[in-house]
């Protein structure tokens, strides 16, 4: 059985499938990743909260990036990868999204369930008194000079609503990941490179659960050897393709009675799957 059509049986086996995404499931919407082939960490370091919250100039330097992070957010729209996994929750095979990503784009292809590991870049709040804005008034402060802006209200330092290193992991998204990850019945890792830690963890945990573990990445990760099924491919036409793949039985009858199926009738048979 091919890769895909084993990917394709697991994931119609699945009632409480959980979709585990990275920064690579957005490059294809044109949201470089950092450790992928073109990655950002090529060329920069991070900024640590810690340095945010005590020196002017790490403010600057992480409002640069950031502003610069959320045009190309903004600009962004869902791609197949998005799309697809929005459509299998529809279909009821994957009840939850846990993303490290802090691009907001699963809600806009449709997933009503999105836990997000690591923030959102779409709202920005006050470090010291917790008042909020969306980033799209805080980047355009930034734009227009304030290269660090502070809260109008109490003076503190703004930051975009997104989990730095040096930051704590949020509770709640915490809780809400490790419960979808053990009810799980398929874990399916996309686009991530499964390095950073707690995340990576999600999908070690899964599977000692019971899950089936897929991995679909264009590159090695850590771990390869522990997943069911590895697929080194693209996310958005494999996603795709999974949609299209038949099932056993429109397999079985296409290959016997293919000289009779006219070609109208096959593209039904794609419409239906998985
Ligand atoms: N879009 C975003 O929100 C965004 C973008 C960059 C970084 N980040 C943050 O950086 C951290 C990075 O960790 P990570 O594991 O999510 O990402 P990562 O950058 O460490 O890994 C991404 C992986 O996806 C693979 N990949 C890239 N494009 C692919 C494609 N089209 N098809 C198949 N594989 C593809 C890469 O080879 C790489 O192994 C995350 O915690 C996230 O918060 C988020
Ligand atoms: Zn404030």
């Amino acid at each position: 059985m091919s890769e895909l059509a084993r990917f394709a049986e697991l994931v119609r086996a699945a009632k409480r499938g959980v979709a585990f995404t990275g920064a690579g499931i957005s490059t294809e919407s044109g949201i470089p990743d950092f450790r992928g082939p073109q990655g950002v960490w090529t060329t920069e370091t991070p900024v640590y909260y810690q340095d945010f919250m005590a020196d002017r100039d790490a403010r600057v330097r992480a409002w640069q990036r950031g502003a610069r992070m959320f045009r190309r957010c903004a600009d962004a729209r869902p791609n197949d990868g998005h799309l697809v996994i929005a459509e299998l929750e529809r279909r009821g095979h994957i009840t939850s999204v846990i993303t490290q990503n802090i691009d907001g784009i699963h809600h806009d292809a449709g997933s009503t369930v999105v836990i997000e590991l690591h923030g959102t870049n779409r709202r920005s709040a006050c470090q010291h008194c917790g008042k909020e804005w969306p980033t799209s008034a805080v980047v355009e402060r930034v734009e227009k000079g304030d290269e660090a802006p502070d809260c109008d209200a109490c003076g503190g330092p703004i930051k975009t609503s997104t989990v730095s290193f040096g930051q704590g992991m949020p509770e709640t998204e915490m809780r809400l990941a490790l419960e979808a990850a053990l009810q799980a019945d398929l874990f399916v890792s996309i686009g991530s490179s499964l390095v950073v830690e707690p995340a990576a963890s999600f999908p070690r945990l899964a599977k000692r659960a019971g899950a089936p573990l897929v991995i679909l990445n264009n590159q090695e990760t850590p771990l390869d050897d522990l997943a069911d099924l590895v697929i080194r491919r693209n996310i958005g036409e494999t996603m795709m393709a999974l949609l299209r793949s038949p099932t056993k039985l429109q397999s079985l009858v296409a290959g016997r009675w293919s000289r009779f199926i006219r070609p109208e009738f096959g593209f039904r048979f794609q419409a239906l799957a998985p």
